[in-house]
């Protein structure tokens, strides 16, 4: 019994579920109360109640009452997680259809803007590149949403191999190197000599790095320095990723792993985002048994770190 419960708390972990929405936790909850209940009401009866009939109808009435009150809330339980199913359904059906037109809008648009586009003007050349941007936007937003349905619906398989870290960090540094320089930012990467490799899906750890490397540029305040750490700790390697920019208000630390989720400082700032991105890097995180966490302070500025498992020799 503690052997599957343990079993349905590490697939609520792996897809970044909460226990409440785990039809085999609310079942064996239930389960429990009842038990509790009936073993509560005998022994109170039997002690203050002399006659047995009165304690057996007493516990079985109490029993019966508990049983369909069990009944409906799983019953509601149920239904609400047959609601959830149909919302991600609908939610990757409409990412996919979504995602074959936006390529081929992105392919067009960079067929324009590419060596056959010399009898644009200037003017049209920036209005194409505008379109290129937003497109580019609404792939990564389409992309976020088919992700998010992968990890609830358990749907995502991992090609693991094994991955230096150092060199995907540095891959990731160049890649946002010139954001940085737009946006008046310093980005360095600090790693120690000769770290062991991971076992791990490099695409996924690259969207990881994405995300976190993301965060730290566009939150931070002009002049702002990022910095990527990465140490070997026992048996994983830490990456941590530190800014100091704009922080998170304490009292909304709890929610920053959530779906959805932006602080207000931010929404007050209005730069886009839709709050996907770190639900998806702590669900990742997650499925290669790593850990993930932060430290922030408003104003002054966040650590986002993570960890993975060091690759068997
Ligand atoms: N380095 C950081 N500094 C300050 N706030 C941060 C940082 N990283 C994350 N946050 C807060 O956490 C929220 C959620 O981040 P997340 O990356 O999930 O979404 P987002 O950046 O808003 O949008 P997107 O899905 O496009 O990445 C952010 O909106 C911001 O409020
Ligand atoms: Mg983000």
């Amino acid at each position: 019994m503690i052997l599957s419960q343990l079993n349905f708390i590490k697939e609520c972990k792996k897809y970044s579920i909460s226990l409440w929405q785990c039809p085999t936790f609310l079942f064996v909850l239930m389960g429990f109360i009842i038990i509790l209940s009936i073993l509560l009401s005998y022994f109170i009866a039997s002690k203050y109640i002399s006659d047995p009939l009165v304690t057996a109808l007493l516990t079985l009435s109490i029993a019966f009452v508990l049983m369909i009150l069990g009944y409906s809330i799983v019953n509601g339980f149920e239904k609400l997680a047959e609601a959830n199913r149909l919302k991600t359904e609908f939610v990757n059906i409409v990412a996919h259809q979504l995602r074959t037109p936006l390529s081929a809008i992105r392919w067009s648009v960079g067929f324009l803007l590419g060596g056959k586009a010399a009898h644009l003007n200037s003017q049209q050349y920036e209005q194409i590149e505008l379109i290129q941007s937003n497109v580019k936007r609404l792939i990564r937003l389409v992309d976020d949403l088919l992700d998010v349905s992968r990890v609830e619906q358990g749907r995502i398989v991992l090609k693991k191999e094994k991955i230096d870290l150092g060199k995907l960090a540095k891959e990731m540094i160049e890649q946002y190197s010139s954001y940085a320089r737009a946006s008046d930012i310093s980005l360095k990467l600090k790693a120690e000599k000769k770290l062991p490799l991971i076992s791990a899906d490099s695409e996924k750890i690259k969207i990881v790095l994405q995300n976190l490397i993301d965060n730290a540029i566009r939150y931070s305040k002009k002049n702002g320095k990022v910095q990527i750490k990465l140490s070997k700790e026992n048996d994983y390697i830490k990456c941590e990723v530190k800014d100091n920019g704009v922080g998170i208000p304490k009292n909304e630390q709890k929610y920053i792993f959530r779906k959805f989720f932006r602080s207000s400082n931010i929404l007050r700032r209005q730069t886009r985002g839709t709050g996907l991105g770190l639900f998806i890097t702590k669900a990742f995180i997650n499925l290669h048994n790593g850990r993930i966490g932060f430290k922030s302070e408003e104003n002054k500025g966040s650590v986002f770190w993570f960890e993975l498992p060091i690759a068997p020799h």
